[in-house]
């Protein structure tokens, strides 16, 4: 079967983009990274993938102003461009409005610092240290409107540690993230995920906690 052609979108170090793309080295992999976008030209994951020969374009949120669909209109231009047939997004700093996400519905995941539905938005780590927390990790979810919800593909989970500072936590849940992210896109390239009523089947059955 082809490789499906995937999109990384990015706003800063791209350390889940490396996973995906270190991943996708291996021929066997179901999906190949053709494109990294990001918003922020300076993000240091424009680098990291020019270093790994795939091709990065710019598209600049700022100068749309507030005009959020305008930005998406340039963003979606460059993805069919490159006929792109999923979508990754990977520390990618922007809201998307309904618009850009219906056109990509159940072909746009997501990888979130927290067992979703727990600590949507920033600051993951903080917020699950300061509950009190006993487990944290990370989850990859298709994308839909509202932020970070949609159908779980896959979690990875780790214990909260007595001594446990933000730095450590965010250190151990990004190892998870890094397995996971490919885990998900493999799932995924090679349409082994059904939505059913909202959640997500793999292979028929519910998906499961991978820690
Ligand atoms: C990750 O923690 C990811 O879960 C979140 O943003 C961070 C991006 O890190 N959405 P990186 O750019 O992949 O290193």
């Amino acid at each position: 079967m082809a490789r499906k052609r995937v999109a990384v979108l990015i706003s800063g170090r791209g350390s889940n983009m490396v996973a995906l793309i270190e991943a996708a080295k291996d021929p066997t992999y179901p999906a190949e990274i053709v494109l990294v976008v990001s918003n922020v030209s300076d993000a240091k994951g424009l680098e990291r993938a020019q270093a790994g020969g795939i091709k990065t374009i710019v598209v600049d949120h700022r100068r749309f102003g507030r005009d959020r669909e305008a930005f998406e209109r340039a963003l979606q231009a460059e993805l069919v461009a490159h006929q792109i047939e999923i979508i990754c997004l990977a520390g990618f700093m922007r809201l998307l409005t309904p618009w850009l996400v219906g056109q990509w519905n159940g072909r746009m995941i997501n990888i979130h610092p927290a067992l979703l539905p727990a600590f949507k938005g920033l600051d993951t780590h903080a917020r699950a240290l300061a509950a009190g927390a006993k487990q944290h990790g990370a989850t990859v979810h298709f994308v839909v409107p509202e932020m970070d919800s949609g159908p779980i593909i896959v979690q990875g989970a780790v214990a909260i540690a007595s001594g446990d500072t933000e730095a450590t936590l965010a250190a151990r849940v990004l190892e998870v993230e890094h397995r996971i992210y490919p885990q998900a896109l493999r799932l995924v390239a090679e349409g082994r995920v059904n939505i059913v009523d909202g959640k997500c089947l793999i292979d028929g059955s519910p998906a499961a906690t991978i820690s």
